[in-house]
C-alpha cells in the first residue's frame, strides 16, 4: 500500500486531516503514517475511529529525532509528507519560547533533512512525484490595520510573536530546500481554524468550555482584535487540493473570508449556546469578562485566498454561521473528549495564564 506521512496528526488540524482523508479519499486512499510526539496538544482519542483501520499507522515520534525519522522513511517509503507538527499556541510561546524554536525550527529542519536524504534515494519518477507540504500560518505576515488590504502570497513577512517568528523561520527553510536542492515543496499559510477536536486553550473551544462550566469568558484587551475564521474541514480540503495539484515551490494562502472581532465571535457563541443549551436564568453573555491584553497582540489578520480559488478551484464550503453551529453541537455531544483533555497539564496552564 502507498503511504503518506502526516506529522502532528494527533493534534487539532492534523487529526481532522487524518479523519477526513479516509472519509473523502474512498476505498483506494493511500495509508497514513501518523508521526506525533503526543505533547499536551496531541490526543489519541481524536483518532479512536481509526483504531482498527490497518490503513492508519501511529508512531509516537519526535520530529527532532533524525534516526527515528530515517527508520520510518526507509520502512514506509512515503510518496508525500504533510507537515502539521508544531507548537501552536501564541500565549504559550510568550511564556516559554524554547519549545517553539525546538519543534518549529529545529524539528522542521530535521524533517526536511530526513525527507531530502530519502528523496535522493528515489528513482526519477518517484522523485518527481514526491511532495513535502508544509502547513503554516497567516501570522507570519504580522498585523494589519483596519484599512490595510488582506495578506496575499507576496505580502512581506513580519512575524511578531515567538510562535509566528518560529513558523516564519520554518517557512524560509522549506523555501530554501526547494530553491537550493530542488525539493518538491508546497507551503500553505492559513488563517484561524475552528471546529471539532480543537484544544480548549484557544479562543473558541475555551469560550465554549468555560461557558458550559459557568466560568468567566476572558476577552483580551478591548475585544476588537480581528481574526479571519475558517472551518477546519475547509482547511483540510484546501490542503488536499494543494497536495494533489499545487505548483511546486509555490505558497498558497487559505482563509475563510470571515473577518470577525473577538467580541463578535464570543457574542455569537453565547447566542448559539443560549439557543442550543439555555441556562436556567440569564444569558451566557453575562459571563464575558475583559482581562489583561496579550503582549504584542496582533490587531488584525485577514487572508486574500483568491490564488487558491483561481488556480485550484478551492472555496470554503462552510459559512461562519454554519461552521460555528456545527462546532458548538460537536462540543455539546463530545463532553467526554473535552473533559479528558482538560485534566492535569491543562489546569496548570489555565492557572498560569489567567491568574490575574
Ligand atoms: P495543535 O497544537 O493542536 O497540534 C500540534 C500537534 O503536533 C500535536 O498533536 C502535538 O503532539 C504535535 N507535536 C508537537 N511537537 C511535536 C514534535 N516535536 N514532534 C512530533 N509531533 C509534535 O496544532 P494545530 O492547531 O492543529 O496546528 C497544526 C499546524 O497548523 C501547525 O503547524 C500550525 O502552525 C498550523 N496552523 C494552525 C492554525 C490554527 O488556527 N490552529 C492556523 C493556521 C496554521
Ligand atoms: O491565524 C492563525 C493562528 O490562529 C494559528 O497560526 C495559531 O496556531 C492559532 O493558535 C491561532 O492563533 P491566535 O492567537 O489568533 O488564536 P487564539 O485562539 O489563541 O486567539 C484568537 C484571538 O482571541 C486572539 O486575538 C486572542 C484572543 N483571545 C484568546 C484567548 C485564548 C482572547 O481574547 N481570550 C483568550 O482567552
Amino acid at each position: 500500500m502507498a503511504h503518506i506521512f502526516v506529522t502532528g496528526g494527533a493534534g487539532f488540524i492534523g487529526g481532522n486531516f487524518v479523519l477526513d482523508w479516509f472519509a473523502t479519499q474512498g476505498a483506494h486512499a493511500d495509508g497514513i503514517v501518523n508521526i506525533d510526539k503526543l505533547t499536551y496538544a496531541g490526543n489519541l482519542k481524536t483518532l479512536t475511529p481509526l483504531e482498527s483501520d490497518p490503513r492508519h499507522v501511529f508512531s509516537r515520534t519526535d520530529i527532532c529525532d533524525r534516526d527515528a525519522l530515517d527508520t520510518l522513511f526507509a520502512q514506509y517509503k512515503p510518496r508525500a509528507v504533510v507537515h502539521f507538527a508544531a507548537e501552536s499556541h501564541v500565549d504559550r510561546s510568550i511564556h516559554g519560547p524554547a519549545e517553539f524554536i525546538q519543534t518549529n525550527i529545529v524539528g522542521t529542519f530535521t524533517l526536511l533533512e530526513a525527507a531530502r536524504a530519502y528523496w535522493n534515494t528515489l528513482d526519477d519518477g518517484d522523485k518527481a512525484a514526491f511532495r513535502f507540504l508544509h502547513v503554516s500560518t497567516d501570522e507570519v505576515f504580522g498585523s494589519l490595520s483596519e484599512t490595510d488590504p488582506q495578506f496575499s502570497e507576496t505580502t512581506a513577512y513580519a512575524p511578531n510573536s515567538p510562535y509566528s517568528a518560529s513558523k516564519a523561520a520554518s517557512d524560509h527553510l522549506v523555501r530554501a530546500y526547494h530553491h537550493t536542492y530542488g525539493m518538491p515543496v508546497l507551503t500553505t499559510n492559513c488563517s484561524n481554524n475552528y471546529g471539532p477536536y480543537h484544544f480548549p486553550e484557544k479562543l473558541i473551544p475555551l469560550v465554549i468550555a468555560n461557558a458550559l462550566g459557568g466560568k468567566p469568558l476572558p476577552i483580551y484587551g478591548d475585544g476588537k482584535n480581528v481574526r479571519d475564521w475558517l472551518y477546519v474541514g475547509d482547511h483540510c480540503a484546501a490542503i488536499r487540493e494543494v497536495l494533489a495539484r499545487g505548483c511546486l515551490g509555490e505558497t498558497y494562502n487559505v482563509g475563510g473570508w470571515n473577518e470577525k472581532t473577538n467580541l463578535e465571535v464570543v457574542h455569537t457563541l453565547c447566542d448559539l449556546l443560549d439557543d442550543m443549551r439555555p441556562k436556567a436564568t440569564g444569558s451566557y453573555r453575562d459571563q464575558i469578562t475583559f482581562v489583561k491584553d496579550r503582549p504584542g497582540h496582533d490587531r488584525r489578520y485577514a487572508i486574500d485566498a483568491r490564488k487558491l480559488e483561481r488556480e485550484l478551484g478551492w472555496k470554503p464550503a462552510e459559512t461562519f454561521e454554519t461552521g460555528l453551529r456545527k462546532t458548538v453541537q460537536w462540543y455539546l455531544d463530545n463532553q467526554a473528549w473535552v473533559q479528558d483533555v482538560m485534566s492535569g497539564e491543562y489546569r496548570n496552564w489555565v492557572s498560569k495564564q489567567y491568574a490575574a
